[in-house]
Formats: structure tokens, C-alpha cells, sequence
């Protein structure tokens, strides 16, 4: 039997602003995963929040991009909408860009990151969400950690991993995927993924066996709707252990901050800031931009959970081993908003190209004088 793990998410309206996902939207999304826990429509869940955007993990046995767990997702989506329409919150149904539901979230404004697994002995799995950035995000800290042995030590010592890892690039632009084998095709990698707007790991193998380890979200909310109506905060859920990066391995890349694109208005260059669920809200200049981490262990197709079949999560970021990065952040953010809307604190002019940029440029056409 096979089990997925699927982490379906859309920012559908926030409180103050881009803030957070108020009380009320995440009641109405556990209501609705409870539901369909109990109808067998999922095996267990877990509704969080990674600032304003609202995060559903769901474990199940009905594969990727199943259609049930799709409308699931875009029903619950749909009433959390309607209660932040009746609460005049923030940039409600803000990532919903279509009205028709067709068997699948994916290019409907959605993120999603589907993960399915053949069980081993034990399964720990994380599952990282961000607020204030983009998929481009995860290129650093997924190189570091399949394929940078000065970061996971397990590429040397566990011979499970020497044979290396394959990662799948997706060209955003062109809409087109190649996969490229690690160690070997290091250098090309990193030539692709190092333009984070460009191109972004979706997906990652261990060569030895063809094992699938990770998987990230690659929505670009403003190719799909032309223009920009918010960031494609993005999702990954990563597997871990035994012949995989251990979960300390995972979370390494995150002792330093590291920038990403997005922050204010999705325009700036900002500091990645590890925190945990508590902090899990963005707040100067709208940022910085933040990352959660949950971990579970998945137990039968479900996650393991307590006597009452409350899912058991590790929130891996609140720890201290990570204030020195959220300071390091803080500090970079401060510098960076110093420089106010010169580059490199704002976004190249390519990146700019979805905003309200262009309109500035239409007005000043007929007084540019050669
Ligand atoms: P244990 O020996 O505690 O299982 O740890 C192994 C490991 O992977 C440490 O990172
Ligand atoms: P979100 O993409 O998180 O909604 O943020 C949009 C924004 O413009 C923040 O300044
Ligand atoms: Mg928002
Ligand atoms: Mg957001």
C-alpha cells in the first residue's frame, strides 16, 4: 500500500493586511479535513498557517493530484473565502484564480506539493511552508542539503547516498522540466538554480534506487494571472533518514539566513527567517520572509498520531540553535531596507515586470526624448 502526503495551500484572506490566517478561516478548514477524515476521504491532517497563507497537509492512499483530495482542498478554500469575504479581510479568495473547479488545483492559483511514498520501516518526513517569497526559495537549501557534503554528512558516510541525488528543474518561463544527476552534474545544477526566478527544483530522487525524496510547489500565481496579486509562497515536504538526509541534515542550511525574493509587495530581495509556528506571521515591510517546519513521522498511511488521534508535529524551528539565523535575518533586513527602492534591495527589472512598473513607464512614453 502506498501513502501521499499532500500539502495543498492558498492565501484566501488575512487579518490586518498580509499578516496572518485569523481563527475563524483555520476553524473552518479543520471542520472541513475532520469531515473528511471521518468520511475516509483522508487518512489524517494537520491546517496550519505559514503567515497569511492557509496550509492543509493531508495523508491519504489516493495517490498525486487525485481528484477527491483536489476538490477537497478547493471546497475548503472556497468556505474560508466566503467567511473572510463576511469579515472584509484582507485579499479575500486572493490566490483563487479561476471559479470552475476541474479535477485539479494545480494552475488554479494553489500551491501543492505531493509526495507519494512506498512506507519504510519509519518514515520521518518535514514539511516546510513559507510566507513572503517564491518557489525559486528552496533551490539553496535543497542543493545544500542533497547535494553539498560540507552540509549533509551522510553524502560521505552513508553509503546508502554516495551514488548521489537527481533534481528536477522546472524553466518557469518556458514551462519545461530537465533532470540533472548529483554529483555529476553539480556545476550545471547550480548554473540553473542558482536564478532562483527562473528555474526551481520540484522534485528530487536518490539515484542508488530511484527513491523520491522531496518535492516543492512551483505555482507562479503572476504567469498564471499576468500580473502581480500576491507571492507563490511556496511548500516542500522532504523525506528523511536511513539512506535519505537525517532531519538535522535537513535543517542545517537554515543556521544562516539566506535571500529570497518577495517580502514587501513581492518586489524586494529580503532575509529568510526560520521560525516557528508562534512566529509563523510576517510583520516589517511585511516580512522578513518567513519559513516553517513541521515534522511527523507517517504511520500506516496516516501521521502518527496520539490516543485521540491528534497528529503528533514537531515544530522544528522553535529552538535557539536558530536565533543566531532570525538575528542574522533581522540584521540583513535592516541594511537591505535602508537602500529603500534601489537594487539590489528591490527586485531586477525582469521580476518587476508583473507589477504596477509598467503603468509608470506608459506614462512618462511620450516624454522620453532621444
Ligand atoms: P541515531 O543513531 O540517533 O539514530 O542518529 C543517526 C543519525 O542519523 C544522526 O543524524
Ligand atoms: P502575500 O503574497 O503573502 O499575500 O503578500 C503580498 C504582499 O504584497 C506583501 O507585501
Ligand atoms: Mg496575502
Ligand atoms: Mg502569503
Amino acid at each position: 500500500m502506498k501513502t501521499t502526503i499532500s500539502v495543498i495551500k492558498a492565501d484566501v484572506g488575512s487579518l490586518a493586511g498580509h499578516h496572518i490566517v485569523p481563527a475563524p478561516l483555520l476553524e473552518i478548514a479543520e471542520d472541513n479535513l475532520k469531515k473528511a477524515a471521518e468520511e475516509g476521504v483522508i487518512n489524517s491532517y494537520k491546517v496550519f498557517h505559514a503567515g497569511d497563507d492557509l496550509e492543509l497537509l493531508m495523508v491519504h492512499n489516493r495517490g498525486e493530484r487525485s481528484e477527491e483530495i483536489h476538490a477537497l482542498a478547493w471546497k475548503t478554500f472556497l468556505a474560508a473565502t466566503e467567511k473572510a469575504k463576511e469579515l472584509k479581510l484582507y485579499g479575500a479568495g486572493q490566490d483563487l484564480l479561476k471559479t470552475a473547479f476541474s479535477g485539479n488545483v494545480r494552475g488554479m492559483g494553489p500551491g501543492v506539493a505531493e509526495l507519494e511514498i512506498e512506507e519504510r520501516g519509519s518514515d520521518p518526513i518535514v514539511v516546510f511552508a513559507a510566507d513572503k517569497t517564491s518557489p525559486g526559495a528552496f533551490n539553496y537549501p535543497l542543493f545544500r542539503i542533497f547535494a553539498d557534503p560540507m552540509n549533509t554528512a551522510g553524502l560521505v558516510i552513508d553509503a546508502a547516498m554516495l551514488d548521489g541525488f537527481k533534481f528536477e528543474v522546472l524553466d518557469s518561463k518556458l514551462n519545461k522540466r530537465v533532470v540533472l544527476q548529483c554529483p555529476e552534474e553539480m556545476y550545471k545544477l547550480i548554473g540553473l538554480i542558482g536564478t532562483v526566478n527562473r528555474y526551481c527544483v520540484s522534485r528530487i530522487w536518490r539515484v542508488a534506487d530511484n527513491r523520491v525524496c522531496a518535492v516543492t510547489s512551483t505555482t507562479k500565481l503572476s504567469q498564471l494571472a499576468g500580473k502581480y496579486i500576491g507571492k507563490d509562497d511556496p511548500v516542500a515536504v522532504v523525506r528523511a533518514q536511513h539512506g535519505l538526509p537525517a532531519v538535522g541534515e535537513i535543517l542545517a542550511p537554515f543556521l544562516h539566513t539566506y535571500f529570497v525574493e518577495g517580502w514587501m509587495r513581492g518586489s524586494h530581495w529580503g532575509p529568510l527567517m526560520p521560525v516557528s509556528l508562534k512566529d509563523s506571521r510576517c510583520t516589517a515591510f511585511d516580512g522578513p520572509p518567513r519559513m516553517v517546519a513541521l515534522g511527523i513521522q507517517v504511520c500506516n498511511g496516516r501521521i502518527a498520531s496520539d490516543k485521540d488521534g491528534v497528529p503528533l508535529i514537531a515544530d522544528l524551528f522553535d529552538d535557539p540553535a536558530f536565533d543566531f539565523a532570525r538575528r542574522e535575518a533581522v540584521e540583513m533586513a535592516i541594511v537591505f531596507r535602508r537602500m529603500g527602492e534601489f537594487q539590489p534591495a528591490r527586485l531586477s527589472e525582469e521580476s518587476m515586470e508583473y507589477t504596477t512598473l509598467p503603468e509608470i513607464l506608459k506614462t512618462l512614453k511620450d516624454r522620453f526624448k532621444s
